[in-house]
């Protein structure tokens, strides 16, 4: 018996819903024949799929990432702009892009799911001068020719694009137009100049990771001009192999899942920048989009090896309990370091790895997709004290057959700012076990709700035909202290008490 007290009284920080955010690339089916659709029959007179908005504004995305990833750092965005669109190769992804979505599509995207745009650059073949005459066209009243564009285009309003990321990954041998990190720093500063001086109200954020060297240059260049530090993590590597982690595996995965976070913070304090730049960690996800022979020096030769593989990204019985109890897990970690932490981006939102996926006659909500309601609609936005005795440790195998030893419950407690009640977020990784938690605080004669996701097994999926992961709710009656309340194996449960 687990024993949970809560101390409402002691707030240790209000989250940003900015930790919910998604992010959506130009690869395989996430914008073409994905949101974007213009024949679809269930497209609407802006060519986007309308079941996909809905599933997208029910999760109230706060923020989306876009165009990219690895598909920016050779992305002119003047290309996909206005009547003269020219399709361009994307030499990321080796593929042909028509540049039919462009700048104009993804702010209509934006504004339809209700979503905050956040751009990410092309600091690969792309210049500072490229990055902020993209600000101009955005954010200029009418000055310029870029923002004269823009009117001419239909868009007599700016679009006030407040978050841009300078750059993706490109400390990485993978992606077009790699840097140094000296390279970086001085880039990063020059673009970030400019992008400024364009728009003073824009936050920006550049492309960094959990490296000290590569790091201390970026904040030693630039750290004067930057909101945020963007930070990407994938933890069962895949690209080349599509050989997933199974459930035990994954949740090893959840030890010290917030590192990265913990490796940046350190280096933001060392730097006396921890109050002035906050963590987007604007790409992550259990699991690595499977993309062969692409990322290697050797690239595929025939379609076959390097294109048709993608389509296994698609496979939606790879996305079980697994995925929904680490994405849980991380969402709490997120919220525990909400002082640091402002955002966080989903990678990606649809298809590929995605929470949703689409197919000619509709759409499949998988179990990530369901983590996000719960989260987003049932929890609270702020973090309150709580402390927890005899948790029990399960040993669990790491994909590299590893032993491990971890914590069974990640347990967090809300409250809401604007509202009554507590809500408390209990992940069960125990593969077989139920386990019993015992809940102390002062909150007599309150309602108990129970919100929940399990599965019937830990492997249990959602598809075309099959719907085995959902929330399910019950109601468990007037809260008194030391209330005993179980939970399923492989679960996420919020217990409201309001
Ligand atoms: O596999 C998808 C890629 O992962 C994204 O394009 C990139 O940013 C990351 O390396």
């Amino acid at each position: 018996m687990v024993k949970i007290t809560i101390n409402q009284n002691r707030t240790l920080g209000k989250r940003d819903k900015m930790i919910y955010g998604h992010f959506i690339e130009h690869f395989h089916r996430q914008i073409y024949n994905g949101i974007y659709d213009p024949d679809s029959p269930l497209s609407d007179q802006d060519g986007f799929r309308t079941d996909i908005i809905e599933a997208m504004r029910k999760i109230q995305v706060p923020i989306l990432r876009w165009p990219g990833g690895c598909f920016v750092s050779s992305y002119h965005w003047k290309d996909a702009v206005g009547e003269d669109r020219k399709p361009f190769f994307d030499k990321a992804w080796r593929v042909e892009d028509p540049n039919t979505f462009g700048t104009d599509e993804f702010i209509k995207l934006c504004e339809k799911i209700g979503s905050e745009p956040y751009i990410c650059t092309n600091a690969g073949t792309g210049t500072a001068e490229e990055m902020s005459d993209w600000v101009e066209y955005c954010n200029l009243e009418d000055e310029g020719q870029y923002a004269k564009w823009r009117i001419q285009n239909g868009h007599q309003e700016p679009f006030n694009v407040k978050y841009w990321s300078i750059g993706n990954e490109n400390y990485g041998s993978w992606e077009i137009g790699a840097k140094s990190a000296e390279e970086w720093g001085r880039l990063v500063l020059e673009s970030a100049k400019m992008m400024k001086h364009a728009d003073p109200k824009v936050e920006l954020s550049a492309a960094a990771l959990p490296n000290v060297d590569w790091n201390v240059n970026l904040l030693k260049h630039c750290g004067e001009f930057l909101d945020w530090i963007s930070i990407h993590e994938y933890w069962d590597m895949v690209p080349e192999v599509n050989d997933l982690a199974d459930y035990e595996a994954s949740i090893a995965f959840t030890q010290h899942i917030d590192h990265a976070v913990t490796e940046v913070r350190g280096l933001l304090q060392a730097m006396k920048l921890d109050k002035k730049i906050k963590i987007a960690f604007d790409e992550w996800n259990l699991r690595s989009w499977h993309h062969p022979n692409v990322h290697t020096i050797k690239q595929g030769i025939d379609k076959k090896d390097y294109i048709d593989p993608r389509d296994k990204n698609d496979d939606n019985s790879q996305y079980t309990m697994a995925d929904a109890v680490f994405t849980a897990s991380f969402l709490n970690a997120m919220n525990r370091n909400c002082d640091i932490v402002g955002m966080a981006n989903f990678a990606p939102i649809l298809n590929t790895r995605g929470c949703i996926y689409s197919h000619d006659e509709g759409i499949v909500l998988r179990s990530t997709y369901h983590v996000f309601d719960l989260y987003v609609n049932y929890l609270g936005d702020t973090i309150i004290d709580s402390w927890s005795e005899e948790v029990p440790t399960m040993s669990v195998q790491n994909k590299s057959g590893t032993e491990l030893e971890l914590e069974s419950l990640d347990i967090l407690a809300t409250k809401w700012s604007d509202q009554t009640g507590i809500a408390l977020a209990v992940v069960n990784k125990d593969p077989v076990n139920h386990q019993k938690i015992k809940l102390s605080l002062p909150a007599n004669g309150n309602q108990v709700t129970l919100f929940c996701i399990s599965g019937e097994t830990k492997d249990s999926y959602n598809d075309v035909d099959r719907e085995e992961v959902a929330i399910y709710q019950e109601a468990l009656g007037d809260f008194e202290n030391d209330m005993e309340i179980e939970v399923k194996p492989h679960s996420v449960n919020i217990i409201q008490i309001r």
